[in-house]
């Protein structure tokens, strides 16, 4: 898996033969500032991308290889025991009113170098069945995290955060909330080059501007119904900075930032999660004790803890839902929910590339 933040390549060897996951081993590489500098400008239309994206997803296979080979010596494990790798790709375009997602990557330059099968591309078909290709994890949270009697709601936040709402006797609903880490991130980078603020500090040092908070949130996407799915299409430095006067002090802009990401989360969950129990964070922005404490203070009556408690690790949440969509797709299996996504129908999701 490979995210929004691009942050790096989480690999996670995953035995799926029983219904609760179990987790083997992991690696991580993280990118490269080079290579995050690249993806970046890839985000934006720029002169000969067709020939540079095609470069950069040869490069990504190649680190996606590597974080394989390196996970299956760590655990002991060799390539013909694995069934399937799924590999996301790396998002660089997230356009689904236009009928398209691009995630970069290389899947047959993958299984070429790892002599395993490849599952990827796994959002164009939720598109093409008229959905939204995203959020794609409700489906793995419903199926490994719902309680019989508890309302319990998963919050993954990444670059972006989304919303998983697993109801008792209810169908599961799920959605994109906004941005999760990647405004915090862009703008600690801009003002101390670091790539992310650690446990929400500098945030904290500072003071949420509460009128920039309302510009903020006045963006329509916040109140748009779901099915709805985001990216850095929309949210990135660019439209931070036309919401921006320009003397505000960059530490109240990061604890800004930080109350849009946790009170956009709070909004909806008290519209489209009301009446949830337990909260459940998962990914990066999970290890944010000041994003948690945020949520916790505006939801009062909620548990809030990190997904490890129910026996998945926080950081590798995503990765194993990668892992079981693969399994899906390997069995012919269904794995949208088109509850979720708003797609028409059940749909098998990605593209198999044979070892
Ligand atoms: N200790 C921490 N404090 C605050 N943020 C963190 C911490 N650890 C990780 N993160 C955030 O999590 C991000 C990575 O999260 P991840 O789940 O991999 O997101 P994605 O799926 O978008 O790649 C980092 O870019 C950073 O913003
Ligand atoms: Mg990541």
């Amino acid at each position: 898996m490979s995210g929004t933040s691009l942050d790096g390549v989480d690999a996670a060897l995953v035995d799926l033969s029983h219904i609760q996951p179990k987790l083997i081993d992991s690696y991580f590489i993280p990118y490269s500032a080079s290579l995050k500098t690249s993806l970046l400008q890839l985000h934006q239309p720029a002169h000969d991308e067709l020939h540079l994206a095609q470069l950069i997803s040869i490069q990504l296979a190649k680190i996606y290889a590597e974080a394989t080979l390196a996970l299956l010596k760590k655990a002991h494990i060799n390539a013909n025991q694995v069934q399937a790798i799924g590999c996301h790709g790396q998002t660089v375009r997230h356009r689904p009113e236009h009928g398209y997602t691009i995630q970069l990557n290389a899947p047959a330059l993958l299984a070429e170098l790892t002599n395993i099968h490849v599952v990827s591309d796994f959002r164009s078909r939720d598109i093409a069945a008229g959905g939204q290709g995203a959020p794609l994890v409700p489906a793995f949270h419903d199926q490994v995290l719902r309680h019989p009697n508890i309302h319990r709601t998963i919050l993954n936040i990444g670059g972006i955060a989304n919303l998983t709402d697993l109801r008792p006797n209810t169908v599961t609903t799920g959605f994109d909330s906004g941005p999760g880490n990647l405004l915090m991130d862009a703008w600690i980078h801009l003002h101390q080059g670091k790539p992310y603020d650690q446990n929400g500090a500098w945030a904290d040092s500072g003071e949420c501007l509460p009128s920039l908070l309302n510009r903020l949130l006045s963006e329509a996407f916040f109140t748009t119904q779901p099915p709805k799915s985001t990216g850095r299409d929309l949210f990135n430095l660019h439209w931070l900075k036309q919401h921006l006067q320009g003397n505000e002090r960059p530490q109240d802009v990061q604890a800004t930032l930080l109350a849009l990401t946790g009170e956009s989360i709070v909004r909806a969950i008290q519209q489209f999660c009301d009446g949830t129990q337990e909260i459940y964070l998962c990914g990066g922005g999970a290890h944010n004790q000041a994003l948690a404490a945020y949520i916790q203070g505006a939801l009062p009556h909620c548990l809030i803890a990190k997904t490890d408690v129910l026996g998945i690790p926080a950081d590798w949440m995503e990765a194993l839902a990668f892992a079981w969509l693969a399994h899906q797709t390997m069995h012919l299996h269904h794995a949208n929910l088109p509850a979720v996504t708003g797609a028409r129908h059940g749909v098998v999701l990605g593209a198999i590339y044979p070892a």
